[in-house]
């Protein structure tokens, strides 16, 4: 079957109080392990592709949408192709060209007027060729944008913004960060169900790879929807590629390794499935 909408599965998610697990994917091997993975689980999954991803493939988006957008519909399970973190709009207009249902419009490190005023017009493009579209609500200059641990997304704004900007989900800041190799993350629960209390739209929660998994169950119960993992891959890929290559040093076949790697992040993503489905 073609692709599903993410609108579809984030929206069916919400109603029904779970969670839907939207994995970043760099290569080919991690977009075939996630569909695995949503196999074995029987679950729905958003494979999404960030714009340090499309720079990684030389700026280009079309050939890993195309391998994502194939495995999609060769599966019996819902897969749907986002596009995570883009500030380019010629990125924007290559990803939905290439199929994206959705896309995450990142201005968070703007100043607030300056987020609406970018967020407002790329939805309004983005609605006019059926596209969702997913802000951030971050901090003037941070690095990590919303996603620096002492960053907070207050209720009140984020219920102005979502308002003057139309967008269909919003990223917040809880506590946690990006690239958390650890799973120490301290998310703060009362902050989730005061935006889920104050928004209409869906939240999606960013960083997911430092939150431990009771905390991803009681963050989806308190009201995150679209939980966004990228790191746990990246650290079972590297394992299983390290491992192998210590074992067997004269390796060198590629898909001797990335045999390895791909299992593994299958066994990660169906188990992040699982927690985030509830
Ligand atoms: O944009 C990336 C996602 O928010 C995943 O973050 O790599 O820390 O899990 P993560
Ligand atoms: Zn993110």
């Amino acid at each position: 079957m073609p692709a599903a909408a993410t609108s579809a599965l984030v929206t069916a998610a919400r109603a029904s109080g779970r969670g839907v697990a939207a994995f970043n994917v760099i290569t080919l091997e991690h977009a075939e392990a996630v569909v695995a993975a949503a196999e074995h689980t029987g679950l729905p999954v958003v494979l999404q592709l960030s714009e340090n991803a499309a720079l990684f493939h030389a700026g280009r988006v079309e050939p890993l949408l195309a391998g994502a957008a194939a495995l999609a519909r060769d599966t019996p399970v819902p897969v749907a192709l986002h596009l995570d973190h883009v500030t380019s709009e010629d990125l924007l207009r290559a990803g939905v060209a290439a199929g994206v249902s959705s896309v995450m419009f990142d201005a968070s490190t703007l100043p607030y007027e300056d987020n609406v005023r970018a967020t407002a017009r790329i939805t309004a493009w983005a609605h006019s060729s059926g596209v969702w579209v997913e802000a951030e609500l971050g901090e003037v200059g941070g690095k990590d944008g919303a996603h620096a641990p002492g960053v907070r997304t207050d209720p009140a704004e984020a219920a102005a913004f979502t308002a003057a900007t139309g967008v269909d989900s919003l990223a917040v800041a809880v506590g946690n960060s990006h690239a958390m190799t650890e799973r120490t993350a301290r998310i703060d629960l009362d902050l989730i169900a005061r935006l889920r209390a104050a928004l209409d739209v869906p939240l999606v929660l960013h960083g997911s790879s430092g939150v431990p998994d009771d905390d991803l169950r009681r963050a989806v119960t308190a009201g995150m929807t679209k939980i966004n993992i990228g790191t746990a891959l990246n650290i079972a890929y590297t394992a299983a590629v390290r491992d192998r290559l210590i074992t067997d040093p004269s390796v060198v076949d590629p898909r001797r390794y990335l045999a390895s790697a791909r299992e593994a992040m299958t066994t990660t993503a169906a188990h992040l499935l699982r927690v985030v489905a509830g």
